[in-house]
């Protein structure tokens, strides 16, 4: 099949995505990761062109299944499939029978009944939707869940900074802020020390996972210390809406500690990029001049490579299912 009319270039490449889901970067071998990040980088001059669209996904369905709030990630899913060709549908779970009682899995089997061959799920609890993926006979890619995984937000990231600075391998990377309540960071950390990056985490005790060291990174409490000599800082959003209890004195003391500004980006390297995935809250975990400078911020960037990692992620899904 691999040579019929459906034949992506993801399906003729020398290495086979095997997975027939995206449900974290933890299982994705070196060679998956790569994979994934080349075909992103074909997508990302063609995104740029006034055509954008390259229906090699013409007659598939992609359905959107959010159950958290998105703005980036939705979205860029939206246009992904769109450019690709496919028919996307955004399901509104605030206007859907998730209201009235439907279980998860009764709406998975439900939409599978109708013949999708993509679902897109967020989910606030952590491994929802890897049980979603073994009630459904299409391709499952996790677009968060809970404090999980989020696989896509880490391929874009990795495709950022190696189109900035030419590598991973090698690189000092810090990730800083709300490290135990983010997915974000637990699928950075994953797919950075996969390729060969220096990862370290930087959070008050209350926000550090319990043991970084099963990641393989470094753990810093003083951020300034953790900052020294770094190629590239990640901060992250207090995930609020994932705290019970108080896990920061006040908003102006984390800021003081921990927000990113001026001062404390001096121990950086001076050609350190600063990154985040959105949304941002300025003031609280970076300073607004520090996110709007174009020098030194590559967040917009990270937007617009979010499309193509989408794309990427779709074709080669494709392609397995083509493959099959
Ligand atoms: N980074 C990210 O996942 O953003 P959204 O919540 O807007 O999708």
């Amino acid at each position: 099949m691999v040579g019929c009319m459906t034949a992506t270039r993801a399906a003729t490449s020398s290495h086979r995505f095997v997975h027939r889901n995206l449900l974290g970067i933890e299982g994705l071998s070196q060679e998956d990761a790569r994979l994934l990040l080349d075909l992103a980088e074909s997508y990302i001059e063609k995104n740029r062109a006034a055509d954008k669209k390259h229906a090699i996904l013409r007659g598939r369905t992609l359905i959107n299944l959010f159950y958290e709030s998105s703005t980036r990630t939705r979205t860029s899913f939206e246009l992904a499939g769109k450019r690709l060709g496919m028919d996307v549908i955004n399901m509104s779970v605030s206007n859907s029978s998730a209201k009235k009682g439907e279980t998860l899995i009764d709406t998975a089997m439900t939409l599978n009944a109708m013949h999708p061959d993509i679902i897109a799920v967020r989910h606030p609890e952590s491994g929802a939707v890897h049980l979603l993926a073994r009630k459904v006979n299409c391709a499952v890619i996790n677009g968060g869940d809970g404090c999980h995984e989020h696989p896509t937000q880490a391929l874009l990231d990795a495709l950022t900074i190696r189109r900035h600075k030419g590598r991973i391998g090698g690189l000092i990377i810090v990730i800083c802020g709300d490290i135990l309540h983010s997915r974000v960071a637990r699928s950075n950390m994953r797919l950075l020390t996969l390729l060969g990056a220096k990862v370290r985490v930087v959070a008050p005790p209350t926000l550090m996972i319990p043991y970084p060291e099963a990641f393989g990174v470094e753990a810093f409490h003083d951020m300034r210390e953790g900052l020294k000599g770094c190629d590239i800082i990640m901060m992250l959003r207090l995930q609020l809406e994932r705290m019970q209890g108080n896990f920061i004195p006040s908003i102006r003391e984390y800021f003081h500690f921990y927000g990113l500004d001026r001062e404390k980006l001096s121990y950086a390297k001076p050609d350190a990029l600063i990154m985040h995935p959105g949304p941002i809250n300025r003031g609280v975990e970076i300073d607004t001049e520090l996110a709007d400078d174009i020098h030194r911020s590559v967040i917009l960037d990270q937007v617009e490579i979010g499309v193509a990692v989408r794309q990427a992620v779709l074709e080669v899904l494709s392609a397995t299912e083509v493959m099959q």
